[in-house]
C-alpha cells in the first residue's frame, strides 16, 4: 500500500524524524482552519499517490487562512495525472537552503535493503539517476544491521556531504531507517530532504509503501487505508471479492487459473494482438485453483466492467479441479450474470476431464461463447474479436 504525503508525514513524526506542522483538509473549511492553526506561511499541497505536482498547479505558497481557502478551492477536484484530488495537506512553510535525496527500498534482485542518496535533490530521481548517476550513491543495507550510525555515515558520505552537514543528516536517515523497519515499508524516500536557513534538516515530502504481507503486524493499517476509494474501482471490486487482478490497458479481457498461466496468457495475447491491430491484454485476473462459478461470475462480472474490454479469454487448466467443474463454473456465471454479460468469451479448456468440459459447455451453447481448442488459437480469436468489435464501433 502507497501512503499519501500526509500520512508519510504523520509516520515521520512518530518515529521522530524532522517535519513540520501540517495538517490533512477535506474542504476548503477545513483548509484554512488548519492555515490558522498552523499560522504564517503554509503550504498547500495536493494529496495525490503521484510526484510532479508542483509543475500542475498541485503545490501553493500561501500567506493567509483567506488565500489557503483560495487555493484549496482551486485544488480540490481537480486531476492530476489521472488522479483526482480528494484532499489537500497544509503545512508549514520552510525558507529552504539545499535540498538533497534520500530513500530506503527493498532490493529484491539483491535480497537486501538498498539506501540512495544524494546531495542534488528536488527533481525527480528517475532523471537524477539519468542524467548524473554519478551525483547518487547507492548503498547496499544488510537487513540485520540495518542502518546504523556506521552505515548512516558510509551514506552520507558516499552521497558528498560535507561533514557539518552530514552530521545533521545522520541521525535522521537512522531514524528514516526506524521508520522502514517498524512500520514494515518496502519503501521509504524523502524528496526533497532540505537544510533550512537556519540550519536544520527537516522531511519536506515522504513517501511510504507499506509491504501488504505485513498488515497483520500492525493495527494502524486499517486506518491508513483511505486510500482505498481512490484505488481503481475495477481493483477495488476484485479485492473485494479476493481476487488478484490488475487492471492493465489493453482490450482483450483475461481470465486464468494460476498466476503462471495468466502471465503467459498475457504474453500470447500481447503476441497475438500484434496480428489485430495492435489488441492488448485488458488485465492480468488469476481466479485461483478453485474456480468455482461464483468466483468465476465474479472473475466475469470485474472484466465486464471494465469499459476498455472488447473481448473476454478465459484459460483454464483443469487439475485438481477438473474441466466439468470449470465449465460448470462458467455456465453458472452465465447464467448469474445474464444480460450483464456482453461481450464475446473465448473459452479454453484443457486438462483433467477436458472432454466431459467441453461437453457441458457445448450443451449449454451460450451466444457470446466461442470454445478453442489451443491456447495459441484462443488468443488469436480473443484478439480478432476485439479488434472487429473496435472497428464495429468506429463504423458507428
Ligand atoms: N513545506 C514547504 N515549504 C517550502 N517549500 C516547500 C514545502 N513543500 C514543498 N516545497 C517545495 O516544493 C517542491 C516540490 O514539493 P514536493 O517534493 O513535496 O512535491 P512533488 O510532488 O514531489 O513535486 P515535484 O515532483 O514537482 O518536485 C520542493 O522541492 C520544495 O522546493
Ligand atoms: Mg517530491
Amino acid at each position: 500500500m502507497d501512503l499519501f504525503e500526509y500520512q508519510a508525514r504523520d509516520l515521520f513524526e512518530a518515529h521522530d524524524v524532522p517535519v513540520l506542522p501540517g495538517l490533512v483538509a477535506n474542504t476548503p473549511e477545513e483548509a484554512r482552519d488548519a492555515a490558522a492553526r498552523i499560522g504564517g506561511t503554509t503550504v498547500i499541497k495536493a494529496q495525490v499517490k503521484i510526484g510532479g505536482r508542483g509543475k500542475l498547479g498541485g503545490i501553493k505558497i500561501v500567506d493567509t487562512p483567506a488565500e489557503a481557502f483560495a487555493a484549496a478551492t482551486g485544488m480540490l477536484g481537480m486531476d492530476i495525472k489521472g488522479y483526482p484530488v480528494d484532499r489537500v495537506m497544509v503545512v508549514q512553510a520552510a525558507k529552504v537552503d539545499r535540498e538533497y535525496y534520500f530513500s530506503v527500498l527493498l532490493d529484491r534482485a539483491n535480497r537486501s535493503y538498498l539506501a540512495m542518496c544524494s546531495v542534488e535533490g528536488g527533481m525527480e530521481i528517475e532523471q537524477l539517476a539519468e542524467e548524473k548517476p554519478e551525483a547518487l550513491a547507492k548503498v547496499a543495507v544488510d537487513p540485520l544491521t540495518g542502518i546504523d550510525e556506521a552505515k548512516a555515515r558510509e551514506i552520507v558520505t558516499a552521497a558528498g556531504f560535507d561533514s557539518e552537514i552530514g552530521d545533521k543528516v545522520v541521525p535522521v536517515l537512522q531514524r528514516l531507517y526506524g521508520v522502514y523497519r517498524d512500520e514494515d515499508a518496502t519503501l521509504v524516500e524523502v524528496n526533497p530532504l532540505v537544510l533550512t536557513e537556519s540550519g536544520e534538516v527537516l522531511a519536506l515530502d515522504g513517501k511510504i509503501t507499506l509491504d501488504d504481507n505485513a498488515d497483520f503486524r500492525h493495527d494502524n493499517r486499517e486506518d491508513l487505508a483511505v486510500s482505498a476509494h481512490d484505488l481503481d474501482p475495477l481493483e477495488l471490486k476484485a479485492k473485494k471479492n479476493g481476487l488478484n487482478y490488475v487492471k492493465l490497458d489493453g482490450s482483450v479481457g483475461i481470465i486464468g487459473n494460476g498466476a503462471g498461466l495468466v502471465m503467459s496468457t498475457i504474453d500470447v495475447v500481447a503476441n497475438a494482438g500484434r496480428r489485430h491491430g495492435g489488441q492488448k491484454p485488458a488485465n492480468f485476473l488469476d481466479i485461483g485453483g478453485g474456480a468455482s462459478a461464483e468466483v468465476m461470475a465474479a472473475g466475469l462480472d470485474v472484466i465486464l466492467g471494465d469499459g476498455q474490454v472488447k473481448s473476454v479469454f478465459v484459460n483454464v487448466f483443469g487439475g485438481i479441479t477438473a474441466c466439468d467443474a470449470v465449465a460448470r463454473g462458467i455456465v453458472g456465471a452465465l447464467d448469474s450474470l445474464g444480460d450483464a454479460a456482453t461481450k464475446p468469451i473465448v473459452v479454453r479448456l484443457d486438462g483433467n476431464n477436458v472432454d466431459a468440459g467441453r461437453r457441458i459447455l457445448a450443451e449449454h451453447g451460450h451466444p457470446l461463447v466461442t470454445v478453442v481448442p489451443s491456447m495459441d488459437e484462443a488468443a488469436d480469436k480473443a484478439t480478432e474479436l476485439a479488434a472487429r468489435s473496435e472497428l464495429a464501433a468506429l463504423g458507428n
